[in-house]
């Protein structure tokens, strides 16, 4: 008898170990047609379709095995990259294992194709628990348990229902005190607090944290293997960019050059996005923790964004929270100041408290900083709403989670449940961000009188002209506004300029024509 039941519980056990279990869902590609399903335990086979038959899985039209198995920190992970779907539509699928087990039936929406659909997501990040020492907690975690206010924010994720999550790193300690395994575990299984009721899992754009080793977020979730990627979100509403802000922002050239083209492909280009938003781990200068600038940031990111009219940037790291006016860079490059023009400036917002310890603000008082509109300590999330026109900001408290009402629809661009809380600081409880890109500024750009290549430089390169040129004169600035070089150019149609003496990083080359006018290009040495 005893054998029996020892060989009983074994069994039980195996069958416990064998299922699915941990399911995620990433971008890593076209959010209107594609989606990676990501699972624990057993390998399988999803089974997927647009009409719902709960789990007979044999009635799905479609099936697709796992494309790859990665995983870390001894955590296996399954993923299957389903593509050639339909764009805003909704898609219900299960896993069948290997044993012939299937799971539980969820479904996902894929985000739409059309700009004139709006889209509504949370950008958040930072859920890593609190360090603590033989079980007491030598960071401040005011609720005695960091974790109870990740799953209050996950579990208001179910509640929202957001059309996708951008989440900007941090996820678990990860440190050689801790046990990661365990760790990692544990958030998966917390995550599974996003799913609703009726099985609905929500997508997300993952970036990277610094308590993450290289690939951990790639082979958790399958994220693309460098871990920086853009989005097109509802084709051409938002360009969505997920920077890797490990990688050194100015000396990590794959990252830079990658960004610098992207960015390019997509101004003053018939494929230009209403919006360019951007998001990624640790602020460019942190309001929270130290009050840390990152100048290789500052330097060699943030004159991107603003020549490439970037409106919203979403940090995270410092445990604090934030939102900006519309900002620039300061002459000096050491700091932000509020945009004379705020269709010129970019929003931040962050900075990481998805329930992680909480930290101090660190610009207060007379150091208080004036680009920052309210600051704040307390657990949060932000959600973004994005129409053609309008992009609304507001911030999510995660408090009376109990008392917050479900959202029931699944259409795309949704709003806040009822009862939900608000951070309703000083200046109030949301920032709007009108005037995408200008139209007509488009067509203005489409015809320029210049063009620049190659646009990653090893040594020289080449200003070509439309027709030939009475005589303009092209200057070329350093990142910090810095004039490196000029020349004058007369009666010809193209000229080659050298560049060899320069150091790596981002230059602006302006060509300025008799009549008063002028054009900036962005290029990069190497
Ligand atoms: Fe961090």
């Amino acid at each position: 008898m005893r054998v029996f039941l020892c060989l009983m519980v074994l069994v039980i056990s195996l069958k416990l170990t064998a299922a699915t279990e941990y399911y995620t869902l990433a971008y890593r590609n076209d959010p209107a047609t594609t989606a990676v399903i990501g699972w624990s335990g057993d390998n399988g086979t999803v089974h997927y379709g647009p009409v719902d038959h709960a789990t007979n899985f044999t009635a799905y039209p479609n099936t697709h095995p796992s494309d790859r198995t990665g995983g870390a920190h001894s955590i296996t992970r399954h993923f299957a990259r389903l593509s050639g779907l339909q764009p805003n539509t909704i898609y219900y699928f299960v896993i069948r294992d290997l044993n012939g087990d299937v799971s539980e039936r969820l479904y996902f929406r894929t985000l739409s194709n059309d700009v004139d659909d709006p889209v509504s997501f949370i950008s958040g990040g930072d859920t890593r628990d609190g360090f603590s020492l033989f079980g007491i907690y030598t960071e401040n975690c005011p609720s005695g348990n960091c974790l109870d206010k990740r799953r209050d924010g996950n579990k208001l994720v179910a509640k929202i229902r957001p059309d996708f999550i951008a989440f900007t790193g941090d996820f678990v300690m990860n440190q050689i005190t801790s046990n990661t395994q365990s760790e990692w575990s544990t958030w998966l299984n917390d995550w599974q607090m996003t799913i609703t009721d009726d099985g609905r899992i929500f997508p997300v754009a993952f970036s990277r944290g610094n308590h993450e080793d290289m690939f951990d977020v790639h082979e958790m979730f399958d994220i693309p293997f460098d871990e920086f990627y853009a989005l097109n979100i509802h084709g051409g509403l938002i360009r969505l960019y997920m920077l890797n802000s490990e990688l050194n922002a100015c000396s990590d050239m794959s990252q830079l050059n990658w960004l610098t083209n992207d960015f390019q492909m997509h101004t003053g280009t018939l494929n230009d996005p209403c919006w360019k938003f951007v998001s990624y781990h640790t602020p460019t200068l942190a309001i929270g923790k130290d009050g840390d600038l990152s100048a290789d940031q500052m330097n060699c990111w943030i004159p991107l964004f603003e020549q490439h009219k970037v409106r919203l940037v979403m940090e995270s790291d410092s445990h604090s929270t934030k939102w900006t006016y519309p900002s620039i860079r300061n002459n000096a490059g050491n700091d932000f100041i509020p945009a004379q023009n705020p269709h010129e400036g970019v929003v931040y917002i962050g900075e990481g408290q998805w329930g992680a310890p909480h930290r101090d603000i660190y610009y207060t008082g007379s150091n208080a900083k004036d680009f920052v509109q309210d600051a704040g300590t307390f657990d949060n999330f932000f959600f973004v709403r994005v129409t053609k026109d309008t992009t609304t900001i507001r911030c999510v408290k995660f408090e009376n989670v109990n008392g917050v009402f479900n959202n029931i629809e699944d259409n795309l661009g949704g709003g806040l449940p009822s009862n939900i809380v608000l951070w309703n600081p000083q200046n109030g409880d949301q920032i709007i961000l009108t005037k995408p890109i200008d139209v007509t500024g488009i067509e203005e750009m489409v015809t320029l009188k210049s063009q620049v290549f190659p646009t990653i430089i090893s040594d020289e390169c080449t200003v070509q002209f439309n027709e030939k040129v009475q005589s303009v004169d092209i200057e070329i600035y350093n990142s910090l506004g810095k004039l490196t070089t000029s020349t004058v150019v007369q009666n010809q149609e193209s000229t080659i300029i050298k560049l060899n003496g320069l150091s790596a990083g981002v230059y602006y080359l302006i060509v300025k024509y008799e009549n008063g006018s002028a054009e900036s290009h962005t290029v990069v040495i190497e």
